[in-house]
């Protein structure tokens, strides 16, 4: 029977990976974090010391980069050491978008994110999942909330890991407007809405609605 995949993208904060970790707990799916895997090179560029500017450096650390998660998806190991909390710092979340941006890397990673899709029944999250990684997808979710509620999920998110203190909910909010802008205008792959995308606006919506609308759209697709 052929494998069944779910493409959920979004700008940052909307929910994407709350919401699909959730489904395919429900749904029997693998969860794959692509948002994790361009976080975890700047990650390793930021540790290397290595300038934005220097394209071919960062695509060679990707392309010599094993990345693997967790069988529930919320934990990623980079070269077998699992950085999953390093890889959401503020300082992270400053430059992913401008390392994100290199379009030879991003072939590397979608290459790597779509032999993890190989054989298997997914949910994929991300920015062009549905657009660029996964266009044949059997679902697609493009999941939006405001931006002052995008920023007050993030800012909570950081409290409970006690990231806070070191940034304010000014500072969340700035970051992930600039990140919005960056990821949108970018020439390769930027954030849009696929044609073919179900738009859920989560603003108002607790968790497990979004998580019951999904599960409501793949039954849909499995019948
Ligand atoms: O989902 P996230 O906020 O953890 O993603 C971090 C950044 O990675 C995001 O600002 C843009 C980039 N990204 C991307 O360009 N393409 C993806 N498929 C996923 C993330």
């Amino acid at each position: 029977m052929k494998n069944i995949s779910v493409a959920i993208d979004g700008p940052a904060g909307a929910g994407k990976s709350t919401v699909a970790k959730a489904v395919a707990k429900k749904m029997d799916l693998l969860y794959i974090d692509t948002g994790a895997m361009y976080r975890a090179v700047t990650f390793l560029v930021l540790k290397e010391g290595i300038d934005i500017i220097d394209e071919q450096m960062i695509i060679d650390i990707a392309k010599n980069t094993t990345f693997n998660f967790s069988t529930d998806g919320s934990e990623i190991f980079i070269n077998g050491e699992n950085h999953s909390k390093e890889i959401r710092t503020p300082r992270v979340s400053e430059k992913v978008s401008l390392v994100s941006k290199i379009g030879d890397l991003r072939t590397v990673l979608v290459n790597a994110q779509r032999k993890l899709a190989e054989n298997h029944d997914v949910i994929m999250d991300g920015r062009d999942i549905g657009t660029h990684v996964l266009p044949q997808a059997d679902l697609k979710v493009f999941l939006t909330a405001s931006v002052e509620e995008r920023a007050t999920r993030r800012f909570e998110e950081l409290s409970k890991d006690n990231q806070a203190e070191s940034v304010s909910f000014d500072a969340v909010k700035k970051n992930i407007i600039q990140r919005d802008s960056i990821d949108s205008n970018r020439d390769q792959a930027p954030l849009v809405k696929a044609e073919d995308a179900i738009e859920i606006d989560t603003t108002t919506l607790r968790t497990n609605e979004v998580v019951e609308e999904i599960i409501k759209l793949i039954r849909k697709i499995q019948r």
